[in-house]
Parts: structure tokens; C-alpha cells; sequence
């Protein structure tokens, strides 16, 4: 039986993109699979579409940055399921548009990109752990970004920060038995990535790979598998870079 069977897991973003992949690994793997996203149509479309494949899935609408509302979702999941086994912070924004300038930004965009994608994770990550204390394996994955390492944008320095606070998660939670790792990508073609970034970047970043080939959604939920499972039951505080050895080196 696989070690998925009847857990459940709480996933942000769960819409599209790496959110949907992940829920349809777990769910695949027997786990009851939540779909917290702030596009009520995209989560709903892809929690039906897995419940219609026999697979247990539930979408909530939600934004990541509003505290009252995430106490509300991970309560709904823990009263469901009875309590929280996995929760994956993968609600990002991330288009290219959040790499330009901070000054061509302005306040505002800076200010809910470090709102969704570091408050977001610390918001969630609160709202989960009471759901999550003293259950067998119980952990937390969250998405940085390969882009957190030269950190020279705003969304760097915010991917950059979600790396921090899986430590600074990772120590305050050990003591409940819960694990908090992070996964950063390298350039993956998710649907949104292949509209929104232009071949001359997409070019930019493989010249910059040791492997030359392209990242695919399924070796970010490899990833997620393996940190989320019993084989990585010691591990905690890590962040694993995916990325096919993008400026690979200490
Ligand atoms: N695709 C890549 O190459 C890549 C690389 C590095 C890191 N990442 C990170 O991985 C994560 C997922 O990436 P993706 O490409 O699947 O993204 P995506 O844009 O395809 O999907 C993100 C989902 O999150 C939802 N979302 C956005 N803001 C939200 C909020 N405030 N509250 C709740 N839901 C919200 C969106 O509605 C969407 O369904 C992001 O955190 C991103 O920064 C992606």
C-alpha cells in the first residue's frame, strides 16, 4: 500500500501548473488531496476533473495572504480528513513581469509579491501546524525558485526569503515531529512559463544549464514526492535545487 493511502494533503496554488501536478500525484497515490486556490474557477476545474477519475479531491477558494480565511480552509481539511499530513505552499506569483525593477514595479507590485509569496507561505505554514502536530510524517514542502540564488529581483530576493523561512519553520517545528523543506526550481515549461517567457529568455536560462534539456513539471513533483515521503523522514531545512545543474557549483 502505498504510503500516500488515505493521508491528506493541503495544496496552494492547486489550480494549474505544478499545484494541479502535485495534487494528481498524491491523489494518485490514494491521498486525499485539498486545492486551496484564489481562482475559484481553475480549482474547482481541476478538483473535478480529478474526482471524476475516482480520485479524492476538494477545491476552496482562497487567497494565501488572507490569515482568516487560511485558518478556515485548513480547518475545513483537518475536519474532513481528520488533520493535516502534507501541506505544499505553492501559490506564487512569478511572471516574468515580477523580474523587472523594483523601481519599474512600484511599491504596490513589490509589496503583494512579498505578500503572496513570503507572507502567503508564513500564513499557511501557521494556519496548518496545529492540523499537523504529532501526526506520523507529517511535513511541509515549499516552492522557492532557482531565481532565490543570484536573488538580483524583487521575486529572487522573495524566492530567497521562502528558502530562509524554510529553517527558520524547520527549527520552530521539529519539535512537533514536523518537517519543513523547500524545492527551487530551475526553469520548468508549466503552461504559464511557455506564454508568459520569451524564447530569447527560455534560450538564455538552457545556456546556463549543465544538462542540456528541459526541466518538466513531473521532475518537480519527483521532487516534492521524495521530500514529502518516508525516504526523506531525516531531512529538514533543505531546500533541493531542480534545475539541471543551473549555475551548478557551491
Ligand atoms: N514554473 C517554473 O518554472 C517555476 C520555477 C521556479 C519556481 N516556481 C514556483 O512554483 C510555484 C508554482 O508555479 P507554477 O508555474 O505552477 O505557477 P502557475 O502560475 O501556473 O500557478 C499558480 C497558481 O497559484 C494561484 N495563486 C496565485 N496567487 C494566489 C494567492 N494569493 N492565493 C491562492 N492562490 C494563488 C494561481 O491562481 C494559480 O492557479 C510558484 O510559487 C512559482 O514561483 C515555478
Amino acid at each position: 500500500m502505498s504510503e500516500w493511502q488515505g493521508r491528506t494533503a493541503v495544496i496552494t496554488g492547486g489550480g494549474r501548473g505544478f499545484g494541479k501536478a502535485f495534487a494528481e500525484a498524491l491523489c494518485a497515490r490514494g491521498a486525499h488531496a485539498v486545492l486551496v486556490d484564489l481562482d475559484r474557477a481553475a480549482g474547482e476545474a481541476a478538483a473535478a476533473e480529478l474526482s471524476s477519475r475516482q480520485l479524492s479531491a476538494q477545491a476552496l477558494q482562497g487567497d494565501v495572504t488572507d490569515a482568516a480565511r487560511m485558518a478556515e480552509v485548513m480547518d475545513l481539511a483537518a475536519q474532513r480528513h481528520g488533520g493535516i499530513d502534507l501541506l505544499i505552499n505553492n501559490a506564487g506569483l512569478h511572471s516574468d513581469e515580477y523580474s523587472k525593477p523594483m523601481r519599474v514595479l512600484g511599491i504596490d507590485k513589490v509589496r503583494r509579491l512579498f505578500d503572496v509569496n513570503v507572507m502567503g507561505t508564513v500564513t499557511c505554514t501557521l494556519a496548518a501546524a496545529p492540523f499537523m502536530a504529532g501526526r506520523d510524517g507529517a511535513n511541509v514542502v515549499s516552492l522557492s525558485s532557482m531565481a532565490a540564488y543570484p536573488s538580483g529581483t524583487a521575486y529572487g530576493a522573495s524566492k530567497l526569503t521562502v528558502a530562509a523561512l524554510t529553517i527558520a519553520f524547520a527549527s520552530e517545528l521539529g519539535g512537533e515531529g514536523i518537517r519543513v523543506n523547500a524545492i527551487a526550481p530551475g526553469m520548468i515549461l508549466t503552461e504559464t512559463i511557455k506564454a508568459e517567457l520569451p524564447e530569447a529568455t527560455m534560450d538564455f536560462v538552457r545556456a546556463g544549464q549543465a544538462l542540456k534539456t528541459d526541466g518538466a513539471e513531473n521532475d518537480i513533483v519527483e521532487a516534492m514526492l521524495y521530500l514529502s515521503g518516508s525516504g526523506a523522514r531525516f531531512v529538514t531545512g533543505e531546500t533541493l535545487r531542480v534545475t539541471g545543474g543551473m549555475g551548478a557549483g557551491v
